[in-house]
């Protein structure tokens, strides 16, 4: 099945119609940036009217157009981390909804919800469940929903996040990844935080089969290749 998601066709998830998912139509979007590689996500309940934006980056103009398109009240902002260039457009997303941004508990930076491992964050009868994983930056989280993961800077197709900025760890990494993210199903499809890759998502089957960091090492093999130049 998985070889469905080789040449994934890249206009298609700019606009995608909602699925059904936990009883309810889910919307689910994933808008580059105007200016960056940058990915955000609007995920949405359809029967609720209720959404919230993933590492909304500034300027917010075209997370504005999903959000009215779709007719949504946006209840939370979710950072995967609390790096700048995935808070950017925080304030003015704020502003502009008086949504609660959530964030890890970890995180230094302003947030009403405090976010640990395993939580869920309610819009209307959908659940987006709260995966910890810490490596890329101490408050690194993952949200999971339907079979869609996004995965921040934790996970990009075809590689893994940094290790060696402030508060990175190789060791945690490795645990984030090899412990939790690949013990998920392979039909699980992953969204990153960055455009890095070949295709701007992809099967967590093929990535385990085809991405450099996930091939199978030691914890100790693991932390000498990240310190690889
Ligand atoms: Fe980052």
């Amino acid at each position: 099945m998985w070889t469905l998601w080789l040449s994934p066709p890249r206009k298609a998830f700019g606009s995608e119609a909602p699925s059904r998912f936990q009883g309810v139509e889910l919307i689910f979007e994933q808008i580059r940036s105007l200016t960056s590689d940058n990915f955000t996500y609007l995920i949405g309940d359809e029967e609720s009217h209720e959404a919230m934006v993933v590492d909304p980056t500034s300027p917010s103009s075209k997370v504005l157009s999903a959000i009215n398109k779709h007719e949504v009240k946006v209840k939370y902002i979710v950072n995967t981390h609390g790096h700048g260039d995935h808070t950017s457009g925080n304030s003015e997303l704020k502003g502009l909804t008086g949504a609660m941004v959530a964030a890890h508990k970890a995180s230094e930076h302003p947030k009403d919800i405090a976010l640990e491992d395993g939580v869920t964050l309610k819009l209307g009868r959908l659940e987006v469940k709260v995966l910890h994983t810490p490596g890329h930056s101490p408050d690194g989280i993952c949200l999971l929903v339907d079979k869609r993961l996004i995965t921040g800077d934790t996970l990009f197709v075809g590689e893994c996040g940094r290790t060696d900025l402030p508060g990175g760890d190789s060791e945690q990494l490795y645990t984030s990844l090899f412990e939790k993210i690949l013990k998920l199903e392979d039909d699980i499809v992953i969204y990153p935080g960055h455009d890095y890759g070949p295709s701007p998502f992809s099967a967590l089957g093929l990535e385990r089969k085809t991405n450099q960091a996930l091939a199978p090492r030691t914890k100790q093999e693991f932390i000498e290749f990240m310190s690889e130049p």
